[in-house]
Parts: structure tokens; sequence; C-alpha cells
């Protein structure tokens, strides 16, 4: 029980990683804030965490809107009480490129917005709240696209990069205050985000000719990651408990990757 009294708000937590970092906080004592664009989603994971025994409520936000963002701080603190924890989930994919050319200047507008404006957005709307506090954890996900420099997506590439940037100047930023700000890598798992991918990748890519999405995706394991296994929710889920933890008070400005040793600095 790590998590015990703290509340956390998980963006995109109706499905995939974001439900896993959910459902490890609530098992860890943590009330939870489900914010995402797909609400009804949302709302199922709420009542899995309200069987757990914890409080929890799902809301239709859309990350990229300042008064969405603002709605989902006050919502929080006026129905759970207060705010200890931020995890900035919520992101998409971009449509494949290779060459780079293939990409439109809408998947960049899209992308950029989506997974790194909207960090811009819940941090500044959050921060004067933890200021005042002299204490909160923030936690980012980015991806080990954003250090492989991943030729296959690259909006999405560089809008993780970004994410690990930014995580950095706000940790810096913040540090003095008490308050630590920390990314998560995530490797290669099969969630919707991947399973999407994968049949886009097999349906137009000669390489993948005659697969199915999941093939396509297991020879993605087994080509880049050197465990040869996929990572799962759990994964990202437990590396975000610790980070917001009592036992990871010292640890800010880091970009941790949990990828089977996919990337290793
Ligand atoms: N699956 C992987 O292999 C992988 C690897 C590295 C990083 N990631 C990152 O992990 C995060 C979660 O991805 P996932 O694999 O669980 O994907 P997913 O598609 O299963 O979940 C993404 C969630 O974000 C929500 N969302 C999307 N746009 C939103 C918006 N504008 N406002 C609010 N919510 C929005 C979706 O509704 C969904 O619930 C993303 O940031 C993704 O980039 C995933």
């Amino acid at each position: 029980m790590r998590l015990q009294g703290k509340v956390a708000i998980v963006t995109g937590g109706g499905s995939g990683i974001g439900r896993g970092i959910v459902l490890a906080m609530a098992r860890e004592g943590a009330d939870v804030a489900i914010p995402d664009i797909q609400v009804v989603n949302a709302e199922k994971v709420a009542q899995e965490v309200q069987a757990l025994g914890r409080k929890a409520f799902a809301l239709k936000t859309d990350v990229t809107s300042a008064a969405d963002v603002k709605t989902m701080i006050d919502r929080t603190r006026d129905t759970l009480g207060k705010i200890d924890i931020l995890v900035n989930n919520a992101g998409m994919a971009s449509p494949p490129g290779m060459p780079f050319t293939n990409n439109t200047e809408e998947d960049w507008d899209r992308v950029y917005a989506v997974n790194v404006k909207s960090i811009f957005l819940t941090c500044k709307a959050i921060a004067p709240y933890l200021l005042e506090r002299k204490a909160g954890r923030i936690v980012n996900i980015a991806s080990i696209a954003g250090p492989i420099s991943a030729l296959t997506m690259p909006p999405y590439s560089v809008s993780k990069m970004s994410v690990i940037t930014f995580t950095r100047i706000v940790a810096k930023e913040l540090a003095p205050h008490g308050i630590t700000v920390n990314a998560i890598c995530p490797g290669v798992l099969w969630t919707p985000f991947w399973e999407n991918l994968a049949a886009h990748l097999a349906k137009t890519n000669p390489a993948f000719a005659g697969m199915t999405a999941r093939q396509v995706f297991d020879k993605r394991v087994t080509d880049i990651v050197p465990m040869k296994r996929e990572q799962h929710p759990e994964d990202i889920g437990w590396t975000a408990v610790f980070l917001a933890s009592e036992e990871a008070r010292n640890i800010t400005g880091q970009a941790i990757n949990v990828d089977g040793g996919c990337v290793m600095q």
C-alpha cells in the first residue's frame, strides 16, 4: 500500500498502458481520476477501481484543450479532495512514415498537440497547486521511440523526445519545491495503439505481406527487444507506482526505459 491516501490523475486511463497504471495505483491504495477522450472506456476502468475498494471517476476530456484540462484539475480536487500525482499518459501514434516525406503537415500538428502540447497544458494547470502544497509527483509517458529515432514514425518519435526534454525542464524548475517530474519510456506493448499500427503495417508494408497484426507485433518484439519478450501495462504501472512513492523522493528529471533492454544508455 505504497500510495495509501494519495489521489492520482491518469490521463488516457481508459485503455492499454493508462489502464495498467490506474489499476496498479489503485491496488497500492490511491483514488484515481480517469480523464479520457473515450469516456465509455474510462467509465469501465473506474468501475474496476471501485471494485478494488478505492474511489474513482471518469471524465470526458480532450487533453489538447486548455478548458478541458482546467475542468479535469477542478473536478478532481472537488470530487477526490486533492491531487498528489499526475500521470500524463494520453497519447497517439502517427501514421507510419518512411520515408518521412510520406507524412503530412496534419500528421505533425495532431501528434504534437496530443503528445506534447497536452503535457504543457496539464503541467501549467497543476503547477500553482503543487507549488502551494510544496509536494507532488508528475510522471510523463514518453517512449523508446524518442531515443531510438524511429524511422517508421517520425512525428511520433520526435514528439516523444520532446516529452523527455520537457520532463527535464519542468523537473529543474519544480525541484527546489519538493516536486518530482520523471518520464517512463515503454518499449513494445500489445495495446490498441500497437494493434492498429501492426494492422496498418500488415496491409501497407510489403515486408509484412500475408502476416496478421499479431505476427507483425511478435516480429518487432523478436527484432528489437534483447529479452525477446513484450512488455505489459502492469510493467509500466509498477514503475509509475515507484516514481509516485516515497522510495523515489530523490529521483527527478529521469527518463526510465521499461523495454526489455531495447535502449541501453
Ligand atoms: N503500446 C506501446 O507499445 C507504447 C510504447 C511506448 C509508449 N507508448 C505510449 O503509452 C501511452 C498509452 O498508449 P497505449 O499503448 O496504452 O495506447 P491506447 O491507444 O491503448 O491508449 C491511449 C489512450 O489515450 C486516450 N487519448 C488519446 N487521445 C486523447 C486526447 N486527446 N485526450 C484524452 N485522451 C486521449 C485514448 O482514448 C486511449 O484511452 C501513449 O502516450 C503512447 O504513446 C505506448
